[in-house]
């Protein structure tokens, strides 16, 4: 068997992989399975000759090699072209897109730095996996220095539609990259549809099966949604530490039924059109006063960013805005968190809470929907209400699906929540586990490496180009 090195922005714990998530346990798995090699960024930044050596560690047979970031990287390759231009357009927002040379030209040079940093580690037949929209290139930028070995990349976030794609000046740049990887995985099959068909009307190319032919190269191109590991979260929402913090909760809350969502800080995640249709089902149901708790736990995430800090400052005041016009004596309507939690504390949370809202405006999967689902307790489950615009959503059909930009609808589906029968409740959480166990993380992580087993890179010949 091959041995497997994964490149992504961000590098996960080789110890504790269990605190950091399911696609940091997954990688995990699968890494040492194939005593493999985990690659990227430290998550420091550092200027100077320090921050361009490799630090590497090895514990179980998985080595983790990382290096710094320079101020000047972190500013534009980071902040800049991955979070203020790739970023909102990915996720359809060509209004908050930034689109600067600087970023663009700090993008591939961090590239090329960590390309030139894995070389020296590789071995001839690795099976090497890269990881979203930070490293589009890194493939290409990797041949470039000679490397042969598989290469396959996955996108964890949207494909955006061909309209939104080319506002962005380097577009054929990008998807001609994405041509030397062997192959390209997407979270679901509207994205795939959506880079076929900027293959084939913006490119010019082919295609062939699930092979797509453009710019004298070939790649294989398919869906692989991402799951979360199912049994393993749904032990820990059903231990005593988790039930611990569930009773922590229910305590604070008394009787009321508790609604919960819980996002990275990010104007994608739909949180000014959540808070809203919160104030939606108070204003139209005041039979509700009283009887329901709000909490939103949102951490801040890509603190430096403009956009990231505008959308902070428009919670705050729209979270004051409802508690000051509906809170009462003995009620405080919302409770709004801007910090992380223990995955423990998340599981009881989930747990306790009979309505998860997950309304994103747009979003690759989103690992939380699954999440709340897994934390359920079998025997009287909360229900979960899924904006229509979440990757896991035509997986997720037995949530109560809706359109986060109409708060009444959302305010209206919260109610139907908040009186849906036990007998339909179970029978939703039923339908859903069994989505959740049949495609969970380890299922993922495998038939992607399978698929990359078997890529052959060669173009045929006499094929169009
Ligand atoms: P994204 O990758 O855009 O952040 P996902 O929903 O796919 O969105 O994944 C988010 C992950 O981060 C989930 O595993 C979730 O449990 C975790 N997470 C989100 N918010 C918090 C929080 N406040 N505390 C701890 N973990 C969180
Ligand atoms: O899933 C999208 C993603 O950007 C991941 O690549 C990333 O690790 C996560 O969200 C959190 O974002 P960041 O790494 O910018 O803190």
């Amino acid at each position: 068997m091959s041995r497997l090195v994964v490149v992504s922005n961000r590098v996960g714990p080789l110890r504790g992989a269990t605190k950091a998530g399911g696609l940091a346990v997954a990688l995990a798995d699968a890494l040492r399975t194939r005593r493999g090699l985990w690659f990227g960024w430290s998550g420091e930044v550092r200027d100077g000759p320090q921050g361009h050596e490799v630090q590497a560690q090895s514990l179980g047979g998985v080595t983790r090699a990382v290096i710094d970031l320079t101020s000047t990287e972190h500013d534009d390759y980071y902040n800049g072209f991955a979070n203020r231009c790739l970023w909102p357009l990915f996720h359809f927002r060509l209004d908050l897109a930034t689109f600067d040379r600087r970023y663009y030209e700090g993008y591939q040079r961090a590239n090329q730095r960590f390309a030139q940093a894995l070389t020296p580690l590789l071995r001839d037949d690795d099976l090497i996996w890269v990881h979203d929209y930070h490293l589009l290139p890194f493939g290409e930028t990797l041949r470039d220095m000679g490397a042969r070995q598989r290469l396959g990349f996955f996108l964890h976030i949207p494909w955006p539609v061909r309209e939104i794609l080319t506002a962005l000046p380097h577009h054929e740049h990008l998807v001609r990259a994405l041509f030397s990887y062997d192959l390209v995985g997407f979270q679901t099959e509207a994205d795939l549809l959506r880079f076929q068909d900027y293959v084939l009307r913006e490119a010019g190319g082919s295609q062939r099966g699930n092979r797509l032919y453009a710019y004298g190269r070939s790649v294989i191109a398919q869906a692989y949604p991402i799951g979360i590991d199912t049994d393993q979260f749904a032990t820990l929402a059903a231990s005593d530490e988790a039930g611990h913090e569930a009773a922590k909760l229910k305590a604070a809350i008394f009787d009321r039924t508790q609604i919960v969502g819980v996002d990275r800080l990010d104007y994608t995640k739909g949180l000014p059109e959540r808070f809203q249709a919160y104030e939606k089902l108070l204003e139209l149901y005041p039979e509700a006063h009283g009887q329901v708790s709000f909490l939103q736990i949102a951490p801040t995430s890509r603190g430096e960013v403009q956009e990231y800090i505008d959308i902070r400052h428009q919670l705050d005041a729209l979270a004051g805005h409802i508690n000051g016009r509906f809170a009462q004596l003995d009620w405080t309507p919302l409770r709004y968190i801007n910090r992380a939690i223990t995955r423990r504390q998340l599981a009881g949370i989930y747990r306790a809470s009979r309505i998860g809202l997950v309304t994103p405006l747009r979003d690759g999967m989103n690992l939380v929907a699954k999440e709340y689902v897994a934390a359920q307790d079998p025997d009287n489950p909360g229900v979960l209400v899924l904006s229509r615009f979440a990757g896991s959503a035509k997986q997720m059909a037995a949530a109560l699906i809706v359109n986060p930009y109409d708060p009444v609808g959302v305010a209206e589906a919260i109610e139907t929540a908040r009186h849906m029968p036990l007998a339909q409740r179970r029978d939703r959480h039923r339908a859903l586990m069994h989505e959740l166990r049949r495609s969970d993380v380890a299922s993922w992580s495998q038939n992607f490496l399978t698929a990359l087993d078997h890529a052959v890179a060669a173009v045929p010949p006499g094929v169009p180009a």
